[in-house]
């Protein structure tokens, strides 16, 4: 019998939404929805959509192991280098690839609970000991995580905004933070929502990118540019950090379909304006339903909310029975994603049928 070793085991495997043909089958029922794992419920832009039907013919081909053209698109983009761009197959990939390159057996990486899952599954994969900070208000607590670092700190974790919870971390504080932060420990900014962010003061991760401090800003095509389902999203970074994590990289880590779908989706603006006008409309809709059910929520700066309901496991189970997948979030809180608005009213009317029960 082989064994993996012991921190291996200590893994809890990531449990996703549940998908919509499972539960169909389960339940013998059609026609439900999933509002469950943060997706863009408008869709793909047809731009990519085009480009994707165009790119079947090559794919006897490895794609582009830089990714040059996409990565070209983002540096323009974004005013900084080619070699300050990683690709990664989703930005979960860039998370590894992080761990992996700078933390070794024992040393520890410091992240907010609840925070995206991940974070802690990156750092024990390689021995790493995630320490986390709870949040504070739903919030990202910058100054308890900055007295959390120790000697053996080599990476901070930080979801701006934060998945579960919908909550951003703002300029002022994110500063003070990292004047507390040493130039031997790197900072990955995991801003996956960035695109929909509307609140002010939204913490300048990237300012950080031309000083003595190390950050990784991760972003992804799977959330507002709606390409979850190809897996590709990118990494800004010094180029001496991203030549230390392209030593791990896998050779053709993102597929030639989702590079091409990736530069059509970031060309469509029109499609990510759409897109974001759409979630704030569902976003006031949900928080006047929820304000006239008396349900408590945190208002959020994603395309989710998160509520803090008590018997989350019964609301997700009742929600569930009536084709509606959202997700609960340890048993006294569930988040659902902000979908179309016959979606977001499907969920209401679901919901208020749970809690009368
Ligand atoms: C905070 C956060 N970071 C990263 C990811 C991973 O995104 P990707 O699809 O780019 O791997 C998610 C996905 O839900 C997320 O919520």
């Amino acid at each position: 019998m082989i064994h993996p070793p012991e921190y291996v085991l200590g893994i809890q495997p990531y449990v996703p939404g549940k998908p919509i043909e499972e539960l169909e089958r389960e339940l013998g029922i059609s026609d439900s929805i999933k509002l469950a794992s943060n997706e863009n419920p408008v869709g793909p832009s047809p731009a990519a959509l085009k480009v994707i039907k165009d790119s079947f013919s090559d794919i006897n081909r490895y794609p582009d192991g830089a990714g040059y053209y996409l990565r070209k698109a983002l540096s323009d983009l974004l005013s900084v280098k080619e070699d300050e761009i990683i690709l990664g197959n989703g930005s979960n990939e860039l998370l590894d690839i992080a761990a992996k390159t700078y933390l070794k057996d024992g040393d520890e990486a410091v992240m907010a609970v609840p925070s995206f899952v991940v974070y802690s599954m990156a750092v024990q994969s390689v021995g790493g000991n995630p320490v986390q900070v709870p949040l504070k208000d739903y919030t990202h607590d910058l100054s308890a995580m900055a007295d959390a670092i120790t000697p053996k700190t080599k990476i901070i974790f930080i979801a701006n905004p934060n998945n579960p919870t919908g909550t951003i971390n703002k300029k002022d504080e994110f500063d003070r933070m990292m004047e507390k932060v040493s130039n031997d420990i790197l900072v990955v900014i995991d801003e996956a929502y960035y695109e929909y962010v509307s609140g002010p003061d939204y913490a300048d991760s990237m300012k950080y990118l031309g000083s003595e401090k190390n950050i990784l800003v991760l972003r992804t095509f799977s959330k507002i540019y709606g390409l979850a389902g190809l897996r590709i999203g990118y990494g800004i970074a010094k180029k001496e950090i991203l030549s230390d994590m392209n030593r791990l990289r896998a050779p053709f880590n993102t597929n030639t379909i989702a590079q091409r779908a990736a530069l059509a989706a970031l060309k469509d603006s029109e499609h990510v304006i759409n897109s974001r006008n759409i979630n704030e409309a569902g976003k006031k809709y949900l928080y006047r339903e929820l304000e006239s059910i008396g349900i408590k929520y945190v208002p959020t700066e994603a395309n989710f909310i998160y509520m803090p309901i008590g018997d989350s496991m019964s609301v997700y189970n009742g929600l569930l029975k009536m084709g509606v997948i959202i997700r609960p979030m340890g048993p006294k809180a569930i988040r659902v994603t902000i979908g179309l608005p016959e979606e977001n009213k499907r969920f209401i009317e679901a919901l208020k049928t749970v809690v009368s029960e």
